[in-house]
């Protein structure tokens, strides 16, 4: 693909975006779409806002000022409709908890029970509908974690975890994958199964929006690659964007931070 081709459709819009913490300015007129049915790599340095901007999109943290569409709507009501699966970068999960790898994918299926017969509804999630466990199921053999589905999550390696927890992302069968740094801490060969898990997604329709440090993923399989750093510093194909110039940009948008609070306008 190349930047000639004609634009598809955005999945999500991004207009004018300001945010900030306790007044800390933290994004700073972020406008830009992330087009639909591709596979977006954010890239930034540690602290440039991407996982503030996930926050954004899924509608749990409001903007100072500025509009955000997913697929024309707002981003908190497609969330609760079920159009975003998330993958966190740090799950809160309480690993000590007593659920099993299968139960955990389960989670991933609550949003898609309300149309369950009443009787399987009242019931504990575990009774639901034989389809939920056979999409759990093929969501566990997809990223190799079949074979764990009775073991306590909590008794899984660091990179096993991330692989239940993407099942659980992709049971949700949403339309769009929004992805916080999944291959941080997975080894080689986890890494590879889940790009290609996530390839197999975004051919098949998915839209993909990855955040991640891992450049040659990026370069490998992402149509597109927005750099951030608090602002916008590119935005393009992978051969554009991930060049030493616009790298050193992306750095060096860090240096450029004023420090002046950011009041809601
Ligand atoms: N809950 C919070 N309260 C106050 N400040 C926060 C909060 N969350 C993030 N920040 C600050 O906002 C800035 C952006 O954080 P964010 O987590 O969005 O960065 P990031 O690009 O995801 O970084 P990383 O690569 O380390 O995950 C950082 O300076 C961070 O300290
Ligand atoms: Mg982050």
């Amino acid at each position: 693909m190349n930047d000639t081709t004609p634009h598809p459709a955005p999945a999500v819009e991004v207009h004018h975006v300001y945010a900030a913490y306790h007044g800390q300015p933290v994004l700073e007129d972020v406008d830009v779409d992330l087009p639909a049915g591709q596979w977006t790599a954010i890239i930034g340095p540690n602290g440039a806002g991407k996982s503030t901007l996930f926050r954004i999109l899924l509608g749990v943290m409001k903007a100072l000022r500025g509009r955000v569409r997913v697929l024309g709507e707002d981003p908190a009501s497609q969330r609760r409709a079920g159009v975003m699966a998330y993958m966190a970068q740090q799950e809160a999960v309480e690993w000590d908890f007593p659920i099993s790898v299968k139960d955990t994918v389960l989670t991933g299926r609550y949003g898609h029970m309300h149309g369950d017969a009443f009787w399987r509804r009242i019931l504990p999630p575990r009774w639901c509908d034989p389809r939920h466990w056979a999409v759990v199921r093929q969501c566990l053999e997809a990223v190799n974690m079949l074979d764990h589905a009775d073991r306590p999550i909590g008794a899984l390696s660091g990179g096993q975890k991330k692989r239940v927890l993407l099942a659980r992302a992709l049971a949700q069968e949403a339309r769009i994958l929004l992805l916080d740094e999944p291959l941080a801490g997975v080894d080689a060969a986890s890494e590879h199964l889940i790009m290609e898990v996530l390839d197999g997604e975004r051919r098949s329709g998915h839209t993909v929006i990855m955040v991640t440090h891992d450049m040659e993923s990026a370069r490998r399989y992402a149509d597109k690659v927005l750099l951030l750093n608090r602002r916008v510093v590119g935005m393009g194909i992978p051969e554009h964007m991930l060049v030493d110039e616009m790298l050193a940009r992306t750095a060096a948008a860090g240096w450029m931070r004023s420090h002046e609070p950011m009041v809601e306008a």
